[in-house]
């Protein structure tokens, strides 16, 4: 017998970590979320996700790698559910609903570190599905499934370097990146809510400083044109500066502050925040100055010499900026039917 399952070809995806170079707080918005200027990185540290035909009749979820939930409110789940409903009939089995869907992810991502890994998980399962029902969604409808499943969702249909603004659903690619900056990640085992910051930032000033703004446009443009990983490097103070919300983390996690002074001065580098926090980046111009940066602070947790916030071992990591993203897809060959 053969059904609609038959039809689906198992689908395999990278699904990157972000990083924010810059983070400017325009304003308070009438819906309650706040108006950005962001530039946006995508990381090589990337958790991974398969979707296959689900057996049971449901979509399925199973998570590897951390202790995420692999319940409804997961955000891989969402994204099928949501980009079934606005796919409706069209996709190659229609008019009925796409069929279910058993997905799998691997967890590379610290989760809730100001990485983005929920957000690219949910983009990453949107293209995924898409693509496994060989339905057709156009871009607008992309966006608003994605935007709809999160803020940081629209940013990972990029396919690199952008420049995010609103709310996070106006992202304009960035192409001018050359090279691949290294970049060190250390995350502290502390939970930072990112409402909580938004709350304390518009407890604190409300709006941003102008500075950040007009660091995060410098740094667009610069990026729009062309800027190698050694320019990068020496714009590290400045971006590790422009990120409004660091005064408001220091409000609701004050512990990152000392953290991150210990940081700038082990490795002498600017000490940047990504997102609402806890990760903490360095960026190098290469992997392996990044390597090397990771096993110094290694180190001086292992020697106590560094303290770290929380209880546990920090994620400590040296990745690059990927310039483009590669969706893998490792089975093209497409299940014909008997
Ligand atoms: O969209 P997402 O669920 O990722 O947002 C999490 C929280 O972060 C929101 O509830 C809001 O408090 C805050 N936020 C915001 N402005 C944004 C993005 C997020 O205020 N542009």
């Amino acid at each position: 017998m053969s059904g609609p399952l038959d039809r689906l070809s198992p689908v395999v995806r990278v699904a990157p970590a972000k990083l924010n170079l810059t983070l400017a707080v325009i304003g308070h918005r009438a819906d309650g979320f706040h108006d950005l200027h962001s530039v946006f990185v995508p990381l090589a540290l990337a958790d991974r996700l398969s979707l296959a035909p689900s057996a049971t009749g449901r979509d399925s979820l199973h998570v590897a790698g951390s202790a995420v939930s692999s319940g409804t409110d997961n955000l891989v789940l969402r994204a099928i559910a949501a980009t079934r409903r606005a796919v409706g009939g069209g996709w190659s089995g229609g008019p009925g609903p796409a069929p279910p869907i058993a997905a799998r992810l691997d967890k590379r991502i610290p989760v809730a570190a100001g990485l983005g890994g929920g957000s690219s998980d949910a983009a990453a399962a949107m293209d995924a599905a898409i693509e496994a029902w060989a339905a057709e969604l156009d871009d607008a409808a992309r966006l608003s499934v994605a935007a709809g499943l999160g803020s940081d969702v629209p940013f990972f249909g990029a396919g690199g370097p952008a420049l995010v603004e609103g709310r996070g659903e106006r992202v304009t690619p960035l192409h001018g990146l050359r090279g691949a900056p290294g970049i060190l990640l250390v995350t502290a085992p502390v939970a930072v809510s990112t409402p909580e910051v938004f709350a304390a930032f518009a407890a604190i000033r409300g709006t941003g400083d102008p500075a950040t703004r007009l660091s995060s446009a410098h740094l667009a443009s610069e990026l729009g044109s062309g800027l190698s990983a050694a320019d990068l490097v020496a714009r590290a103070g400045v971006m590790a500066a422009a990120n409004d919300l660091l005064a408001a983390v220091a409000v609701v996690m004050p512990e990152l502050v000392p953290f991150r002074r210990a940081l700038t001065r082990l490795l002498r580098r600017p000490i940047g925040l990504s997102g609402s926090g806890p990760t903490l980046w360095a960026v190098y111009p290469s992997h392996a100055a990044a390597t090397l940066a990771a096993a110094t602070v290694t180190g001086a947790v292992a020697d106590g010499s560094l303290v770290v916030p929380g209880h546990g071992a920090p994620f400590v990591a040296a990745t690059i900026i990927a310039p483009t993203l590669i969706a893998i897809d490792t089975t093209p060959a497409r299940r014909t039917q008997p």
